[in-house]
């Protein structure tokens, strides 16, 4: 067992955690919307029960779990580079998996901005918008594990 296998799999499981979070939380985020549409004090409760668990799975799931993410990430890219050198991050493959990377990374910290809207009745999103966007992360990470795997070259 090598430090590397070890890396892998904690950044396998972390990557896991984060991309349910972030499959989730649009979501709850769509369910916020309609609630625009019931009556009193049905939407009331409903909110304060959604914007709670938008509150606890940002917190208690997607920032560690991005966190851990980035960690054990970083932690790969550490050992990669005393095995094979820094050029492997400017191989095609590599850089798909960055930009899929800090794409993911910008829409956690989107998520995480428009959670502050919805609590202060600022934001703009509808439900549609939310259903559409849900799978965005899911489209992304299948681009991303396949770079790896395959390591692909032109
Ligand atoms: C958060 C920042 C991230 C960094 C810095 C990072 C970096 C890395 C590095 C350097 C490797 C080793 C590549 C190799 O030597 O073959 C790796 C492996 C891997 N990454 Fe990430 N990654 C990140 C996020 C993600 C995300 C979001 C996903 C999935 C959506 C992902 C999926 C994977 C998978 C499946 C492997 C294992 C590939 C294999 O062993 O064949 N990573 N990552």
């Amino acid at each position: 067992m090598s430090a590397y296998d070890v890396a892998r799999g904690l950044h396998i499981l972390a990557v896991i955690a984060w991309m349910a979070g972030l499959l989730f939380l649009p979501r709850l985020y769509a369910y916020d919307a309609e609630q625009a549409a019931k009556p009193e004090p049905l939407r009331t409760e409903m909110r304060t029960l959604l914007r709670t668990w938008q509150g606890r799975l940002l917190k208690i799931i997607l920032n560690p779990a991005m966190g851990m993410a980035w960690i054990f990430g970083l932690w790969l890219i550490h050992i990669d580079v005393s095995a094979r050198g820094w050029s492997f991050l400017a191989e095609p493959w590599m850089l798909t998996k960055l930009l899929g990377v800090f794409l993911l990374s910008g829409w956690h910290g989107y998520l995480t901005a428009e959670g502050k809207r919805i609590v202060a009745g600022t934001s703009v999103r509808t439900s549609k918008f939310w259903r559409m966007t849900n799978e965005a992360p899911f489209l992304l990470a299948i681009v991303m594990v396949l770079s790896v795997t395959t390591e692909w070259r032109f």
